[in-house]
This record gives structure tokens, sequence and C-alpha cells, in this order.
């Protein structure tokens, strides 16, 4: 998977080829050069080569997800107040607001000029639909997320369809985008879409884990708790405990508090499971496609989103 990382990193810096104005471009720059795991493009080449396309051909698309995805960091960075990201300033704290929304914007604007450089016209007509939805979901999910901090409780399924929104369609699109290029049978496009809509589902449950759990992610740890976020382990504690936390919930100094409810009510422990499960309805997805060391990877794929510790 390293290959495909390197060929996206080339492909980012190509396409981002902007030098004026200056400031701008450097803010534009930031979150791309601080690296990143690159996942979404991994998954929407590894998708096309397992579809029976070139992996190559994805590469383009993958980039153009890239860059959606780092808009949204950067901005989701500015609304959640984190100030460290892929283990650097976040683009806000190191150039200012005004200039990250802008670079974020920039960002945006870019991912849909890559879909319009390639070649078949009706795969780009197709893939810019699907982008341009999907981004609109991804705002959707933000505001979800965001809606969430002001009240105490969201009944589980409610939450689920906001990671959906916020995380597990740009995954999906990844994986059904690969499929799209590769021009596989449309049962077959389902199946991919299905596979990354699972494999984002588990990876944004497990996100929250490591928020709680991990160390040297990146950022701070503890960050969804300070800024009250609701995460699957708030609502399994709140449903599963005496609830006499919840006024800590959002403040600071009861950070290390809140992360021991959660270890000692089992939400921890819960959420890392319902991950565990999003991650086998990915894999399951996969049944349909020959076996092929793409397929493979989508498989190893899978097992990284519940098993990473960064
Ligand atoms: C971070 O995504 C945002 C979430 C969906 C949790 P990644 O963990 O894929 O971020 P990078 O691209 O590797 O930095
Ligand atoms: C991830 O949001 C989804 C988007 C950025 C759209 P989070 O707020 O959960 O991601 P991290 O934890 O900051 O990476
Ligand atoms: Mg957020
Ligand atoms: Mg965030
Ligand atoms: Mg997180």
């Amino acid at each position: 998977m390293d290959e495909i990382v390197e060929a996206v990193n080339k492909a980012i810096d190509n396409y981002l080829y902007e030098k004026e104005p200056y400031e701008l471009y450097q803010a534009v720059r930031h979150l791309p050069e601080a690296g990143g795991k690159r996942l979404r493009p991994v998954i929407a080449c590894l998708s096309c080569e397992a579809s029976g396309g070139e992996l190559e051909d994805a590469i383009p698309f993958g980039v153009a997800l890239e860059l959606v995805h780092t808009f949204t960091l950067v901005h989701d960075d500015i609304m959640d107040k984190d100030e460290m990201r892929r283990g650097m300033p976040s683009v806000h704290k190191k150039f200012g607001e005004n200039e990250a929304i802008l670079a974020g914007d920039t960002l945006f604007a870019k991912a849909f000029e890559v879909i319009s450089l390639m070649k078949d016209a009706e795969i780009v007509k197709r893939l810019t639909r699907n982008v341009s939805i999907m981004a609109k979901e991804i705002c959707e999910g933000q505001h979800m997320d965001m809606s969430f901090e002001n009240v105490e409780y969201v009944d589980e399924k409610i939450w689920l369809e906001m990671i959906e929104k916020k995380t597990a369609k740009m995954f999906e699109h990844a994986a059904m985008g690969g499929a799209i290029i590769a021009r596989a049978d449309e049962n077959k496009i389902e199946a991919m879409k299905n596979y990354g809509r699972n494999l984002g589902m588990a990876f944004q449950i497990w996100d929250d884990c490591l928020d709680v759990i991990g160390k040297d992610i990146g950022k701070p740890v503890g960050s969804d708790i300070r800024e009250g976020k609701k995460t699957l382990m708030y609502l399994y504690a709140y449903v599963n405990s005496d609830r006499k936390w919840l006024s800590k919930y959002g403040k600071e100094e009861y950070v290390e508090e809140i992360i021991d409810i959660f270890r000692e009510t089992g939400a921890i422990d819960y959420a890392k499971n319902k991950a565990k499960e999003f991650s086998e309805y990915a894999k399951k997805e996969l049944e349909i496609f020959e076996d092929s060391e793409a397929k493979r990877k989508l498989i190893e794929l899978a097992d990284f989103a519940v098993e990473r510790e960064k």
C-alpha cells in the first residue's frame, strides 16, 4: 500500500501547482504536506483493482477525495477548536481562521478541478454528482455532530446516522468510485459501496475510542470529552450508570475522571465491539469479488480500522 500512498502524494503535489497568493497556498498545502494515512485514495485504488480495473486510473479520483477530506479537516478543526492535526498545528492555529476558511474552500474547489480532468465524460459526470451529494451529506453530518453538543442525550440510531454522514459516506464513495472507474457491474458497485460505508462506520467509532485511549494520535487525547461531544461511549455510559458525572462532561479538569467512568461502565468495550461489528459487515460485502491481492488488502484495511492505535 506504500506504493499507492507514494503515487497519491506525488499526484497531490502536481495538482496543487498554484503559487500565488503565496500565503494562501502555504495554508492550502500545510495539511496535505503534513502527511495523513491517505486511506480514502488507497481504498479507491484498491477497489478499482479488485473490481477488475487498473489501480492507476483511480488515483485522480482518490486525490479528489483526499482534497475534500483535507478541506473537511481544516474546517472541522475550527469548529472543534482543535489546535493540533497530524502532529502539527492545525491550519487555523498556524495561519489564522480567515486564511483557514479560504484554504478549506480552495481545497474543496480543487477536488472538482481534479475530477474534471479525468478522461471519460460519463464517469466524470457520475463521480461529480456523487461527490457533490457526498459533500452535502458531510455538512449535514457535521451539523448534527455540533448540534448534539447542546443536548444531553441522542438516540443511538440517530447518532449512527450522524457518523454515517460525516465520515462513512466518504469511505462509501471512495470504494464505490473505484468500482465505477473499473466499469464494474452495478451489483459490484453496490457491494463496494456497502463495504466502504461499513468500514467508515467502524473507522469513526474506533477513532472516537482512540480519542479516549489513544497515545501519540497527532493531537491531544480527550478532545471530544473537553468539547462535550456525544460519542457512542458517552451514550452508553449515559444509559448504564448513575449519571453523577454528567455535569463534569465537557470540562477540561474532569477529562481523566470521565475516561475512568467510560472504562468502568464498559462504554469503551461496547464502542470497540460495535466498531468490530461494522468491520465484519464490511468484509462480508467483499465475498462476491474474486480473490486478488487488492481484495486481500481491502480486508486488511477493514481489520486495520479496528486495530489501529493512531
Ligand atoms: C480523520 O480521518 C477524521 C475522521 C474521519 C475520524 P483520518 O484518520 O483518515 O485522518 P488522516 O487523513 O489520516 O489524517
Ligand atoms: C471527522 O470529524 C469528520 C469530519 C472531519 C467531517 P471528527 O471531529 O470526529 O474528527 P477528528 O477527531 O477531529 O479527526
Ligand atoms: Mg468534528
Ligand atoms: Mg474534530
Ligand atoms: Mg476524533
